[in-house]
């Protein structure tokens, strides 16, 4: 399993294998378990069913890693878009960004004003902006630019981040962004890291994911625990039951397309749901990363695309 995996996160920065299937109708058409359509449109639909039935959304325009200014310009625009279309439709939505998309590898200033932008557009329209994490070389600066933009007063609550549980240092940086009042989505981590820097064995990704999940439970701020286990839901649920944690003082979150039953089932118990729904041409890294989390959604696509 380790081996698939490997492979699937290789395949995800495959530049002529993302050419070809980005611009085939087949890849379009098996993406689309997982990715809610090309446009803006399609996802706002896709938001509003979603809302229908109890669950919050947050909005990823995929793509990463622009490689001019112009690039990372369009890529905010499509978020100022989604932030007025949310609220004229008065969607239950947030939006999710990466920095490297608002072009954070040719100038963190630049990502950095692209991004303040965003905020305070968020926080105008009553909104929120999550920062999603990238990989470990990026971990810093991206904390570094979010607590700045917290501490901004036209920006300040409106902007939380992403915790991954695989890194070594999260626990440290979970203490201070909660000294911070700063809102953490805690997930386990999808890039491929080394072992100087992450935990080599999900055991103890696990563990420090019940580990973190707890301290953030412990908090007086609304954090989101992002993950389809069972396991790991299984533990959250206990110990918010034993400290007497209300289900409104946090919620879970998962991704469009996955255990799909078990987010109405967390649902109809009571707790708060939240789905991350991306759409955009730029499907393929984020496709890759899902089937590397679970080489048997090869098996899965292949069955339903058959059977279609
Ligand atoms: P784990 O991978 O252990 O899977 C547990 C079980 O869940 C599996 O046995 C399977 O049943 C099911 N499952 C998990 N992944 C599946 C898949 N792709 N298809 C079908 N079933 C699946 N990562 C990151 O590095 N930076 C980020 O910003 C984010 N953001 C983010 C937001 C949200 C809302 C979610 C849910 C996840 C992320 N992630 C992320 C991804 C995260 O790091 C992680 O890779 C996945 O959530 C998979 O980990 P699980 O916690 O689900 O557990």
């Amino acid at each position: 399993m380790p081996i698939l995996r490997s492979t699937f996160i290789a395949l995800s920065r495959n530049r002529p294998l993302r050419r070809f299937c980005e611009n085939s109708r087949l890849g379009v058409r098996l993406s689309s378990r997982f990715v809610a359509g090309m446009e803006i449109e399609g996802a706002l639909r896709t938001a509003q069913a979603v809302n229908q039935q109890g669950i919050a959304v947050t909005l990823d325009s995929l793509g990463e890693s622009v490689t001019s200014e112009a690039e990372a310009h369009r890529a905010a625009d499509i978020y100022h878009q989604l932030l007025d279309r949310v609220a004229a439709r008065k969607l239950n939505a947030h939006i999710s960004v990466k920095l490297t998309q608002m072009g954070l590898e040719l100038s963190p200033n630049l990502a950095e004003s692209i991004t303040q932008s965003l905020a305070q557009h968020a926080h105008a329209t009553d909104n929120f902006i999550r920062i999603d994490m990238e990989d470990s070389r990026l971990t810093q600066v991206t904390l570094d630019i979010v607590r700045r933009l917290h501490a901004h007063p036209e920006s300040r609550g409106s902007i939380g981040v992403v915790i991954q549980a695989y890194l070594y240092r999260s626990q440290a940086d979970v203490e201070q962004l909660i000294a911070e009042g700063i809102r953490v989505r805690l997930c386990k981590g999808a890039y491929k890291e080394p072992a100087g820097v992450a935990f080599p064995r999900k055991v103890d990704v696990d563990e420090n994911f019940i580990r973190l999940s707890c301290m953030l439970l412990d908090s007086p701020v609304y954090h989101a625990l992002a993950t389809h286990d069972d396991a790991m839901i299984a533990a959250i649920k206990s110990y918010a039951a034993e400290h007497g944690i209300a289900p409104s003082h946090f919620e879970f979150q998962m991704l469009y397309g996955i255990k799909r039953d078990l987010q109405r089932k967390l649902v109809q118990e009571g707790y708060k749901v939240r789905v991350y729904v991306p759409f955009g041409s730029d499907w393929y890294p984020y496709f890759m990363r899902r089937l590397a989390e679970r080489p048997a959604n090869v098996v899965f696509l292949a069955r339903n695309f058959f059977r279609s």
